[in-house]
């Protein structure tokens, strides 16, 4: 696209605060990577307007689809009209398609998007025994996409100990198959660990997990992007484990997100 015109269709990322965003500059190159004829426009909505501004939405007939961030994943769910059963057990949506007759589709792709960077670096999670750190919103999605992937037995580690029972029980219910534990901070016995928790954001937070305990055969992914080298991937490397750096989660998801609300041309 070299301008707007009339024939452009829109999509929009939904958020509060939205100054922060970095989906508009990605879609937008890749859409014109992809030759689309579109525009993807940051929507600084509040919560109490979000249901207000979806039911709008819904009439709007160029419109492809839009991307809901902070605070609006969990809210979303409810204002669309079809959920994929994966959002629904998260309890979260962050990719909503707008089909021809305007009904609302949601997906939540943050876990697909961590495990296609996974695959994107190599590492095959089916089979695979996997250490999860964290049962916040991030750790939800990536479970369960880790699930879906077949991992052969997920270990679910949090502070808070009641959330990581929490979702142990939505995981047994959807993927029967396959085992959940609870775990402690000792990662050992499993050949993937991730840190899907917030912690490594900031310089002064401590490590989400004992990396003492990590061997060499283990494979240390994480989910934060800055910094690049977090201090549990220091760690891991330290103690001679291959790292998986946090930035393919997105790259790859910002694929998935492309394709889910039908950019093309
Ligand atoms: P996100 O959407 O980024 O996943 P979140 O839902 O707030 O954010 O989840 C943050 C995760 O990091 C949780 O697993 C949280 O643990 P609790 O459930 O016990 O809150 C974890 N976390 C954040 N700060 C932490 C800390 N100081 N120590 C241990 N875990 C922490």
């Amino acid at each position: 696209m070299t301008e707007i015109t009339g024939n452009t269709k829109v999509w929009a990322i939904l958020a509060d605060p939205i100054h922060h965003v970095k989906t508009p500059q990605a879609l937008n190159a890749l859409m014109r990577g992809r030759n689309v004829d579109g525009v993807l426009i940051p929507a600084h909505v509040g919560a109490e307007d979000l249901p207000g501004f979806v039911a709008g939405l819904k009439s709007m007939r160029n419109l492809g689809g839009f991307i809901v961030t902070v605070p609006h994943k969990t809210a979303i769910v409810d204002l669309c009209d079809e959920v994929s059963e994966q959002a629904r057990a998260i309890g979260a949506v962050n990719t909503v398609r707008r089909k021809a007759d305007g009904r609302l589709v949601g997906e939540m792709l943050d876990g697909a998007g961590f495990v296609a960077g996974l695959r994107q670096g190599s590492i095959e999670p089916r089979g695979k025994t996997v250490y999860l750190a964290g049962a916040g919103g991030a750790a939800n999605a990536i479970a369960f996409a880790l699930a879906e992937a077949g991992v052969s037995r997920l270990t679910v580690a949090n502070r808070t100990r009641s959330k990581g029972e929490d979702l142990k029980q939505r995981l047994e219910r959807h993927h029967p198959s396959v085992p959940v534990e609870i775990g402690t901070p000792d990662p050992s016995g499993h050949e993937i660990v991730v840190n899907a928790t917030s912690l490594g954001l900031r310089e002064d937070d401590p490590l989400p997990l004992d990396a003492a305990r990590l061997s060499p055969d283990q494979i240390v992914a994480e989910i934060i992007m800055q910094p690049e080298m977090t201090a549990l991937l220091a760690a891991a490397r330290e103690r001679g484990c291959r790292t998986h750096p946090g930035r393919p989660m997105l790259s790859c998801q910002l694929e998935l997100m492309a394709d889910f609300m039908g950019m093309r041309p």
